[in-house]
Parts: C-alpha cells; sequence; structure tokens
C-alpha cells in the first residue's frame, strides 16, 4: 500500500479504510459509494493546526466548503474548531446549519448580486469583496462592521491548468491601488474592521511558494495600511496547499511552511503598523481531499486495441479526470496481492468520449465484477458530481474506528425530475 495513506489497509487482499472492509460497504451501500474516514480528517487538520500554530499564536484555519460540503463533514470540522470559507449564500446557509458561528464565516464571493450581498449583510458573517463595484452595491444596501478585499497579487500557481487563480489572466481580486480606494471608502462609511485576503492557487505541490506569495501579501498589508491609516485583523493567505495524487509526488512539508510562515509573521508584525492579526488560511483539499475513497464496481470488459474496464462511476461521479487530466490513484480493492498485471484503460458509462477515469493504468488483471477503489476523492469530488446522462448521484458514507453510517443517501430516478413542470398542455 502507497505509505501516505494510514487509514486504508490491506486484510488478506482486501481493502479496508478506517478499519472497515470495502467490499461489505459496497454491498451494503451500492456503487458508486463515496466513503470517508473522518479520523484523517481530523488528523489531516490537527496536523496543518499544530504546523502553524506552534509558530504563530494568532492562527485561524477556515476550511472551504466547496471542496466538500456534507454537513456530516462540516460539523467534524466545527467540532475541531475551524472557521468556514463560503462562496455562496448556499454554503453559508450550510456552514450555519452545521454550527459555525457568523463570524467565524468568510465570504468570499465573485461578480455577487446584491441578494447575495444583502443576504451575506443580514447573516453577519465577514464579507471579502472581490470588485470594487461591489462595494459600492454593499454600501449601498447597509455598513458592514468588517471588510476586506481579495487581493490579486499579480501572481499565482496551480497544479493543473485552470487552477491558477492569481495574476493578469484572472478573473479574481482587486489590484492594490482599488483595495486602497476601497478600505477609505469602507473607513468614511463607518466600517470598524478590516483584513485582508488572496487566493492565488489550488493544488501546489511547492513548498517555497507559500513563503513567497506571504511575503508578498505582508508587503500588500503594509503598504495599504501606512496609506490609508488602517490596521489589520487578519491576513489570509487562501488555501492552496496541494496533496500528492500520484506516488511520485512529494507531499508538502507542511511544518516547514507553518514555521517559515510562522516566523515571517513575527518578524514582520514587530516592525509594521499593520496590528497583530490572526494568520489565516483555507484549504480545502488538504484537509478532506485523501480522507475518501470512490467505490465503483466493474460492470464490463471490452478488448479493442486497448482494454477498456467499464465501472459505474464516470465523469458524472467525478469530473477531475475528465476536466483536468487528474490523476487518481486506484486499487482493485477486493484483490489488492495479485501478482498479474494489465495495462488498462479505466472509464465510466456516459456518452462522452472524455469520460475516462484512467488512461493506460497498469492495475492487477481485472475482472468484471471487481470492487475499484478511487483514491483522494474527498475534494472536489462529490462537490463536482452532476446528474449527467441522467445518472442519480452517488451515496457518501462516513467510517470510524470500524463503524460506518451513511451521510448521503443515494439519488433515484424521481430525484431527476423533482423540480421539473410539466405545462398543461403537454400533459395529455
Ligand atoms: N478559498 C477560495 C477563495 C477558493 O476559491 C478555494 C478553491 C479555496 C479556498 C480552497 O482551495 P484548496 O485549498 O482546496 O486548494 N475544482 C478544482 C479545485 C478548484 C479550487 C477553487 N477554489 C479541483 O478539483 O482540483
Amino acid at each position: 500500500m502507497w505509505k501516505i495513506e494510514d487509514h486504508l489497509t490491506n486484510k488478506k487482499g482486501i481493502l479496508h479504510i478506517g478499519g472497515v472492509d470495502t467490499t461489505k460497504l459496497a454491498s451494503k451501500y451500492g456503487t458508486p459509494l463515496f466513503v470517508t474516514d473522518e479520523n484523517r480528517i481530523q488528523k489531516n487538520y490537527n496536523f496543518l493546526y499544530n504546523a502553524f500554530s506552534k509558530h504563530y499564536d494568532k492562527f485561524q484555519i477556515n476550511y472551504a466548503v466547496k471542496a466538500n460540503n456534507n454537513l456530516a463533514i462540516l460539523r467534524i470540522l466545527r467540532k475541531l474548531n475551524a472557521g468556514a470559507d463560503c462562496s455562496c449564500p448556499e454554503e453559508i446557509f450550510l456552514a450555519q446549519k452545521a454550527g459555525f458561528r457568523s463570524n467565524s464565516i468568510i465570504y468570499t464571493g465573485n461578480y455577487n448580486s446584491k441578494t447575495e450581498l444583502e443576504f451575506a449583510l443580514k447573516s453577519k458573517v465577514n464579507i471579502n469583496i472581490d470588485n470594487l463595484s461591489l462595494l459600492h452595491n454593499l454600501l449601498a444596501i447597509g455598513t458592514p462592521n468588517f471588510i476586506s478585499f481579495r487581493i490579486n497579487p499579480g501572481v499565482g500557481k496551480g497544479g493543473y491548468r485552470g487552477l491558477t487563480l492569481g495574476g493578469d489572466k484572472s478573473k479574481f481580486g482587486v489590484s492594490v491601488q482599488d483595495a486602497k480606494n476601497g478600505f477609505k471608502l469602507s473607513k468614511e462609511n463607518n466600517v470598524k474592521h478590516f483584513g485582508l485576503h488572496m487566493m492565488t492557487g489550488s493544488a501546489i505541490l511547492d513548498n517555497d511558494y507559500f513563503k513567497t506569495i506571504t511575503t508578498k501579501i505582508l508587503d500588500i498589508a503594509e503598504d495599504i495600511s501606512e496609506t490609508v491609516d488602517i490596521k489589520f485583523d487578519f491576513i489570509n493567505i487562501g488555501g492552496g496547499l496541494g496533496i500528492p495524487y500520484n506516488p511520485n509526488e512529494k507531499p508538502l512539508n507542511v511544518t516547514k511552511i507553518g514555521m517559515e510562515l510562522g516566523k515571517l509573521f513575527n518578524i514582520r508584525l514587530n516592525n509594521s503598523d499593520i496590528g497583530k492579526p490572526l494568520l489565516m488560511i483555507e484549504p480545502g483539499r488538504y484537509i478532506v481531499g485523501d480522507s475518501t475513497i470512490l467505490l465503483s464496481r466493474v460492470h464490463s470488459i471490452k478488448k479493442t486495441t486497448k482494454t477498456f474496464v467499464g465501472i459505474d462511476a464516470g465523469m458524472n461521479t467525478l469530473l477531475r479526470p475528465a476536466l483536468y487530466d487528474a490523476y487518481h490513484h486506484m486499487y482493485v480493492a477486493n484483490n489488492l496481492n495479485s501478482r498479474k498485471m494489465e495495462t488498462v484503460t479505466v472509464c465510466g458509462q456516459v456518452c462522452e468520449n472524455t469520460d475516462i477515469v484512467a488512461k493506460n493504468r497498469k492495475l492487477v488483471k481485472i475482472n468484471e465484477g471487481d470492487l475499484l477503489a478511487v483514491l483522494n476523492t474527498g475534494a472536489y469530488g462529490f462537490s463536482m458530481s452532476s446528474q449527467y446522462n441522467s445518472r442519480p448521484r452517488a451515496a457518501e458514507v462516513l467510517v470510524s474506528n470500524g463503524k460506518s453510517d451513511l451521510i448521503r443517501e443515494r439519488e433515484n430516478v424521481t430525484d431527476l425530475f423533482k423540480l421539473v413542470k410539466i405545462p398543461k398542455r403537454l400533459r395529455k
């Protein structure tokens, strides 16, 4: 077994997650099935928290709800004392339902509607502004106690094309000048508390990058606080911490990153007038990514010039391979010990030729009826799934210390049309 996966074990050739037999989970709950290990989420969170808080005492993790918005998972994170990063009113609603307090929620939308801004203002969450015009729209509705700006620092990085969120081609963030104007206007309008934010990319495995961008945002914070004469309650460097999807990839050295950023904050804040802001990060992937496997049954194997292994999870269940050409490691869950290997292409059942979950992958020889486990599907797995090709969405299960609980029921055919209305004239 791949050594980073201590929640995944091989017992007599059968993959277990959190001590539970995956073949039993598949028989009990059906496939495709997302299975999340609760302890792994706790471990990831605590490891990250300790790595940073050891070196800088005012530290907070705001979990990025978009990565995985299951209420059970949100409750795990709330119990760990995380805050939440929400991208829309619906995520704010979910976070509040899971028990997150308003002042621990940051709302970072982009191109928000006035209704969305109004909702955020009423919810009393911390609003992070992505464009100056949005500040005007917000102030026309009311005065929040707090304002922050999402800065585009002019640089960005991403694990895949499309995951670079900063830089001059990005739709996100404001310039430093716009932020200055925005903070000035906020101050004139009696806003009392301020924060500074950036989110420049996702799935980053470069240890040095985080120090580089944190230095950048501290430079920007100093410049703004001097020009506009404000202090910051928090400086949020966004999420973006990558995880290894491919066994060739090295995990981030989070201990080192936490130490470097903590030191940087201590040194810089002693010599500037920014205040004593919280250092905030808002990871999604790092916390939940490797906590989850996707179990899927092999239904049919076709031999042409290649061998196609057809499973019941496709781009509708896990979009990342089709969208980013993303690699997801996988195992034949019911047959881990076989030595007979074969190179196959694993595909879903959707009528698109891009519906490929793994291309030319060397796996143990697969038979119809086998169970595949697709790894690292806890972040942007279920949350990006769809009903395309009229496929109901998968179920989700949480395992903890040898026990399993259903945390999202499998959709069925009525879920495909429950919101549909047929005009009277078409009913006959
Ligand atoms: N904060 C903001 C404002 C974000 O937009 C995101 C992710 C995060 C935090 C969390 O980023 P993370 O720590 O997970 O990298 N669908 C893609 C990922 C897109 C990320 C979008 N924003 C994927 O499947 O890899």
